[in-house]
Parts: structure tokens; sequence; C-alpha cells
């Protein structure tokens, strides 16, 4: 009965595939499980029978994680198999509730990863679904392997350690009564730069087998055999002890990746500092050899408050963050550190920048926890899997490894600051950004605040030559009554050909929902997401997506509304339209229709009115999902910009402050205080972050004399900096000098020059009359 079964399932399927391949709104879709709409006459309605959901959906890019098939009955079939990617493929099996079992594969990637499932009678093809491959930084630490006090680890073998290491899990990370522990390495080999250059993950040994599936083990570390004493880099695995060692793709748990300085040579054990520094040459050795990437990264922004409002290009660093309150392990003093989430383009760089308690930049000229570029993104790049790209991994090799030599294990910070210094801000440039909020307020890149009430679908950003698209829908104000205005209720964007991404507001107003090319994406297990070069990250009611230009859009919800600002670097200067304006810093043409025509700031309502509507998209353009009989009636068969719907254009006068009108006229159209509260709220916010994305002066740093000393380590517009000399020396130039408006330091640089110098204390004073 089970191959007739089969066989019957897998007709379905074909048939189900064929049908698929229709209309899907007025787009014509590829089906795939992650590219597809739901509930159309005609569409992929019945795309829930071959693409299947998994709980969990996101786990470690090492792989090792059990999910479950979701809504499929395993009914007489013993074995099942995923295949990844076409290529790699898990042994999965069925539960006692018939339910069917996966386990996720080892990548050197991040990102949505297609898989099919197929059984032991031969089927191919059967059903389909993603899994979403996560850094092992960005994924929750109850899923890894836990190194109990990782400084110790951390450490291990430099003097005055020793003693036990212990790790923990949770038990139910691994299905079996007994585990073996092993110690996989990691490393990269061939010409940098070359085709020949691979990433590889290896089982080295195994450090216990058949202990029990109790969550901890406690070994005291010993000196490896060559070679695995070799291998710096690895991971500890806990897997099923029925397994051989080193079996790959089955069912584990894994720890982070560490330094594996536990388990390192005699000779580090002998003299680490020794063996350390001869390591750190070595590596200052390559450095030379290899071609120079910092010119290639992006320069850091000048303040945490730039930082933190640039959101297009930077995002926290998820080991120095001010929210979360964490210890900078490997920046002392610095409280909040952002990393550059594009990685450059050519060597596929990366840039961090950190910030003291002040806001202000720590520089590794000035302190071991300044901020440093990175040869290999810490978050990878696409199309990942091959060095310098391999997230993580690749980060570790070239750049944390290097630190353990120069910076920890011994104290030559000198060579790592060297290859790796802190990006000042001098030629940042902070993105401008453009608004819209309440019952729509438009505040354009160049400043320029109107209210367009049309209900349609709209473009707030047209930027040709990037090829970036931002669309916005409306829809008319319901709540608490109905009223002529309306108010932002989805976003879609693209960037060239990327996936289109689209925020909504979900059907009851309460919460955000995306959608990656018409399809729900869910944000339950991971709050980031890697598409394609693409990341959206989303935090309860904030979503924010960055595009490979560096163009940012953030979308929240505020008081059953859509509020979003699109933030665009520099490089789009002049080179966008659009409801948000043209981005050429001069206020006075903004207004600009789509043919052409410049309206002024403080036209009458209704000549805005007609601006606005000039900027309706087209049906061939629309990048939005028409998914519902009202969306299909309102905005698919009906007119772009509706031109029956007449906002209310007068408006009489309540609140206070700044945003003040805006928070009266939505207050009095809308009847709604909460609304006008929200208004004036958004309004405020915004103005913060472009008060902090002012531009800021930076001088740039200065060393201290050499035989003197140097006070401050702000390098900003005001900031002053003073210098001394040693004892012995006198100082000639500016003892003081200060961070100019032009970009320059007052005064002449200083040197200290050996001779007679005035002596104050009295231990000088005593010295020179012996
Ligand atoms: C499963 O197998 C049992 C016994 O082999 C058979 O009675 C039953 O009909 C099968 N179920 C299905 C859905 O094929
Ligand atoms: C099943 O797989 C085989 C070989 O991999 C392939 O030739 C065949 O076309 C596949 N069948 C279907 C229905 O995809
Ligand atoms: C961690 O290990 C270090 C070095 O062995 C030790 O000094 C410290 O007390 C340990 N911390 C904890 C919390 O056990
Ligand atoms: C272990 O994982 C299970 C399943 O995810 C979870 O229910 C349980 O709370 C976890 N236990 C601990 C101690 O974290
Ligand atoms: C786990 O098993 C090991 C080995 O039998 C034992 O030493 C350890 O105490 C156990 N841990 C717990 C928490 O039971
Ligand atoms: C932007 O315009 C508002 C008035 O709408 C004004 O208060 C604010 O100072 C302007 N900001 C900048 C940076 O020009
Ligand atoms: C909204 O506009 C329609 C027609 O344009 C009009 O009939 C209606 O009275 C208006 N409603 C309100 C609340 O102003
Ligand atoms: C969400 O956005 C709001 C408004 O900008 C901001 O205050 C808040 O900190 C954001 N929350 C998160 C978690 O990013
Ligand atoms: C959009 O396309 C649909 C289907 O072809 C058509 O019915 C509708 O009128 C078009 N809408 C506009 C505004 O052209
Ligand atoms: C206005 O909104 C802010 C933030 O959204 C909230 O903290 C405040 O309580 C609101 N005020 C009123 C009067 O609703």
């Amino acid at each position: 009965g089970t191959d007739k079964n089969m066989t019957w399932i897998l007709f379905l399927v074909i048939i189900k595939s064929q049908m698929c391949e229709g209309q899907c709104g007025q787009k014509l879709l590829t089906c795939s499980c992650h590219a597809t709409c739901v509930s159309l006459e005609n569409c992929c309605e019945d795309f829930k029978d071959f693409c299947v959901d998994i709980s969990p959906y996101s786990g470690s890019m090492f792989g090792g994680t059990d999910f479950v098939v979701l809504g499929v009955s395993f009914n007489n079939i013993s074995n099942i198999f995923c295949r990844f990617k076409k290529e790699i493929v898990t042994e999965g099996y069925v539960d006692d509730e018939k339910r069917g079992h996966c386990t996720s594969p080892l990548l050197y990637e991040t990102g949505w990863i297609p898989f099919e499932i197929f059984t032991n009678k031969g089927l191919n093809n059967s059903r389909q679904g993603a899994w979403l491959s996560v850094h092992t930084g960005k994924l929750d630490s109850k899923l890894k392997v836990q190194l109990e006090n990782a400084t110790k680890w951390q450490y291990y073998g430099t003097p005055n350690t020793g003693g036990s290491l212990k790790m923990t899990w949770n038990v139910s990370l691994v299905r079996a009564e007994a585990v073996n522990l092993e110690l996989w390495g990691y490393r990269e080999q061939g010409v940098p730069y070359s085709d020949s250059w691979k990433a590889e993950w290896t089982y080295l040994y195994s450090l216990e087998r058949g202990h029990p599936n109790n969550g901890t083990f406690t070994f005291i570390p010993k000196v490896a055999e060559k070679p695995y004493s070799d291998w710096e880099l690895g991971a500890i695995r806990v897997s099923s002890s029925t397994y051989p060692d080193g079996a790959s793709n089955v069912n584990a748990a894994w720890s982070e990746d560490h330094a594996l300085a536990w388990h390192l040579e005699e000779s580090y054990r002998e003299d680490s500092a020794a063996w350390a520094l001869k390591k750190c040459v070595t590596w200052d050795q390559l450095e030379k050899t290899l071609p120079n990437f910092l010119s290639e990264t992006i320069d850091c922004p000048c303040t945490l408050a730039q930082a933190r409002a640039d959101t297009g290009r930077f995002h926290t660093d998820y080991g120095c963050d001010l929210e979360k309150g964490s210890v900078c392990t490997y920046h002392p003093g610095s409280v909040h550190c952002v990393r550059a989430i594009q990685a450059s383009s050519e060597y596929a760089a990366g840039q961090q920048c950190c910030y003291d308690s002040t806001g202000a930049q720590v520089l590794t000229f000035d302190s071991i926890g300044g901020s440093t570029p990175d040869r290999g993104h810490d978050w990878g790049s696409p199309p990942y899997k091959k060095p310098p790209r391999v997230p993580g991994s690749s980060h570790w090799v070239y750049d944390v490894l290097s630190f353990y030599y120069c910076c920890l294990w011994s104290e030559n910070c000198h060579y790592y600051f060297t290859h790796r210094p802190s990006s000042d801000c001098r030629t940042y440039k902070p993105p401008k950004a453009g608004f819209v909020f309440g019952d729509p307020h438009f505040i354009t890149f160049d400043n320029v605040s109107y209210t367009f009430n049309g209900k349609g679908e709209y473009s707030l950003v047209v930027a040709a030559e990037k090829g970036l698209l931002v669309q916005g829908r409306t829809e008319q104000l319901t709540e608490p009554l109905a009223v002529n205005a309306t108010k932002l209720s989805a976003v879609a964007m693209k960037e060239g050909n990327s996936d289109v991404i689209e925020v909504r507001l979900s059907r009851l107003f309460s919460s955000l929902e995306v959608l990656r090319n018409q399809a729900p994406l869910s944000f339950s297990e991971q709050t980031w997401m890697d598409l394609d070069g693409k990341a959206v990250f989303s935090y309860l009611c904030n979503v924010t997506v960055m595009f490979p230009s560096g163009a940012g859009v953030e979308v929240r919800l505020r008081e059953r509304t859509i509020v979003v600002t699109v933030l665009l670097p520099e490089d789009f200067r002049n080179s966008v339209e659009g409801l948000l304006g043209n981005m050429n810093d001069d206020p006075t043409d903004d207004l600009i229709s789509r043919d052409k025509e410049i309206f002024l700031a403080n036209s009458n309502a209704e000549e805005l009115f007609s601006f606005g509507a000039s900027w309706a998209i087209l049906n061939e353009s629309s990048l939005f999902t028409y998914d519902s009989a009202f969306l299909l009636d309102t905005y698919f068969y009906a007119p772009k910009h509706n031109p029956y719907f007449r906002p209310v254009f007068e408006l009489p006068i309540m609140c206070s402050g700044k945003g003040s009108q805006f928070c009266k006229y939505d207050t009095l159209v809308s009847r709604s205080a909460d609304l006008g509260n929200a208004t004036r709220h958004s309004f405020n916010s915004h103005m913060s972050v472009v008060v902090a994305l002012e531009p800021v002066v930076s001088c740039g740093w200065i060393p201290p004399p050499k035989n003197g000393k140097k006070e401050g380590t702000t390098y900003l517009q005001g900031s002053t900096l003073t210098f001394s000399c040693d004892a012995g020396y006198t100082l000639q130039g500016a003892a003081e000098r200060k961070c100019q408006s032009d970009g320059r330091w007052s005064g002449d640089s200083l040197e200290c020059v050996a001779g007679k110098k005035e002596l104050t204390t009295a231990k000088n004073t005593f010295s020179v009359l012996l």
C-alpha cells in the first residue's frame, strides 16, 4: 500500500505545481515556498500542500538542529531525508505521533536555505520548505552549548590558569541517553583572494564518549597531540554516542566557535607570551602581503547619536550593546559598538565603531578598547561559503585570533593596531532622513513639511540610478470615526532586482506584518534576517530594512498607523524623486510633480493634493500584495489615486509645543486625541533623528608628542587637547589645541625638545642640585 500512496502524492504534487504557474494578483510568480501568495483565485492557494512549515524554522549555521515538519502526517513511512540546496542530505525520522523530523546541516552561510523532503520510497521533491541559518553570535544562548566562565576558556594556558573547564547545555537539544563530546576545528586554506581559498570545518578528536546526556561536562584540558594542537579555532559538539566519531550533519548541539587556548601545544603552556608574540609577528608578516582593505571600508559616524540614527548602514554589534547592558569584552572603555551592515565591495571587509559613555568615539590610537575594522566581516557577506565571507568564522581567523596573539596573550597590541586602526570620522557623511507620519504628513529629505491626504498608492522614493523604490499605501481613517482623511497602511520596497519587502498593518491595525515576495515572514524566532545581501531586522513594533546601497527604511507602528523613515546616504543626493523630495539640500524645489512641475511648500492644500496625486504608482510597477477582496477592489482594480476621495482641507486650531500644527490637524480631523498625541511624538522623534544626523566636524586624531603627554581623547569641533612634556624636555608649539569649525586644529604642532626646563617638583629640584 505504501508505494501506491506515495505515487499518488507525487501525482498530486505535479498538478499543484502546474496550478502555481498562474496569475498571482497581477504578478506572474514562479512558485517557491518563499515566493507565493495565498487565498486568491488561480493563485497559489494550494501551496500549503507541497510547501511545509517547520518548527523551529531557524537555528545555528553549524547545523544539528532537530526540526519537525508541521501539518503533514508521515503514516507508514519509516525513513525520511531532507536535501538542502539540492546537495546536502541529512537523515530524519518519524516520531510516535507520525510527525516527520529532519536535522539541519552544517552550512557556511546564513539566510534562508531551501530544502526538500523525500523518503526511502524513492520519492523525490514531494515537499519543500526553507530553513533559516543563523550566525552563532546572533543565536539565543539557550540554543548553544555554554562554555562556563568564558574568560577562563579564553586565557587557559597563560600564567596562573589551570584546573577544570565546564560546559553546560539544555539536554533537550540532543535526542540521546548518552553523548559524545567532540572537538571540531575550523581553518581556511589556499591562496588568499584566489579560487583555491577554502573554508573547512573538520572533526578533530573526542573529549569523551558515552557521557550521560545530563547537561554538564567538566574536564581538565590536556595539550593536544600534533597535528590537532595546530588547530587554533574550533567548537565543541555534543551528539548522540550512537553515531560514529565525527559523523556529519547529525542531531547535535554546538558551542560557540572559540580560540582553542586550552589544547594548544606544550610550548604555548610553557611561555604563552613568547608563543603568542611569535604568532603575532607571523600574522603581521602575512598582513603585509595581503591587499589593503582599509581604504575601502566605510568611515565611522563621529558620535554615538549619529551611529544609532544611521540605521541603514550601521547596526548594533551583538558583543557590545548599550541596550543589553553587555560587557564589551574586546573593547574596554566602550559602552556601545556598531558594525557597518554591508561588507566592503571588493574585499568583503567589515567596519566597527565604538563609543564611550560621553558618546565619543574610542580609537585604537588612544585605547586598547578602540574600534577596529575587520578583514572578514563578522556577519559574513553574500555569496558567503568562501573566505573571507564565511559568517563569523572568517572574522575569527583574520581578525580575532590575531587579537588574542597580539593583545590578549601577549602585550604587543601595536602590531594589531598597525593593521586594524580605528576609523576616525573625518570623511563620514550622515545620511538624510525623509519621514511620513500621522494622517499623512511628509517631511522631505531637505526638511520641507507638508500634508497630503490622498487615498491610494504612491511613490515615496524613486531612485532610478540605484534602482531603489519605496512605495506607500494610504487608507481612509475609520477610527474612532470614519473621516475624510487617510493614514499610511503599507510600505513596499526593493532595490535593483532584490526581493520585494512589504510591511503592512495587520487587519486589526494592532501589529506589523512583514512580507517577502508576497509571502509572510515570521520573526517569532529571529529578529534579524539576511536576505540576499539585504537585511531585515524586526523588533516588536519596529521593522528596519537595510539595502546594499546603504539605504535604510524604518517602519514603526504608532497608534494604529504606520510611520516610516527613509534614510539615504550622501550618494543618493539629487538623484531621487517622489513624495519625499529630491534630496539636493535645497528646500525650495522639493515638491516636484511626476511631470516636473514645481509646487511651493506653502501652496494651498488643494494644490498640494494635486502634487501628491501625480506620484500615484502604476499597476505595472506596484510592489504591493493584493491578497484580499478588500485590497483588490480598493487598490488593484481601482485607480491608484482615488480621485473621488476628497480629504478635509481646512483645519481650525489645541495642541501645543513642537509639532503642534500636525497634532492639531490630526486631532481635529480624526477626532482622535491619541492620534494627535502620537503624531506629535512622531514629529519630535523625527526631529531628534534629524539633529542626531547633523554633520559633525572632526579634526582627526593627533598623537601625543614624543617625550610628552596628551590629555583629551575627543577630536570633534570644540574639543580641546592639552599637551605637556616629560621632565627634562621643553615644549615648543601650542600647549593647547582646539578643533575649529574648518576641521583644523588651532595652533602649531608641537614638540618636546631635550633641554632645560623649569623644575617644579621638589624631587626634580633635588636631582638638579645634586
Ligand atoms: C498503514 O499501514 C497499515 C498496516 O500496514 C495499513 O493498515 C494502513 O491502511 C496504512 N495506512 C495508510 C494511510 O496507508
Ligand atoms: C527524481 O530524481 C531523479 C534523479 O535525481 C530525477 O531524474 C527525476 O526527474 C526526479 N523526479 C521528479 C519528479 O522530480
Ligand atoms: C573565571 O575564571 C577566572 C580565571 O580562572 C577566575 O579568576 C574567575 O574567578 C572565574 N569567574 C567565575 C565567575 O568563576
Ligand atoms: C530546554 O529546552 C526546552 C525545549 O526548547 C525548553 O522547554 C526548556 O525550558 C529548556 N530548559 C532550560 C533549562 O532552559
Ligand atoms: C553528569 O554526568 C557526569 C558523569 O557521570 C557526572 O560527573 C556529573 O555530575 C553529572 N552532572 C549532573 C548535573 O548530573
Ligand atoms: C526643519 O524644519 C523645522 C520646521 O518645520 C525647523 O523647526 C527645523 O529647525 C528644521 N531643521 C533643520 C535641520 O533645518
Ligand atoms: C467625506 O466626503 C464625502 C464626499 O466627498 C461627503 O459626502 C462626506 O460628508 C464627508 N464626510 C465627512 C465626515 O466630512
Ligand atoms: C522602536 O522605535 C522607536 C521609535 O523610534 C524607538 O524609540 C525604540 O527604541 C525602537 N525600539 C527598538 C527596540 O528598536
Ligand atoms: C490594473 O490592472 C487590472 C487588471 O489588469 C485592471 O483591472 C485595473 O483596471 C488596472 N488598474 C489601473 C489603475 O489601471
Ligand atoms: C502621548 O504619547 C506618549 C508616547 O506615545 C505617551 O507616553 C503619553 O502618555 C501620551 N499622552 C497622552 C495624553 O495620551
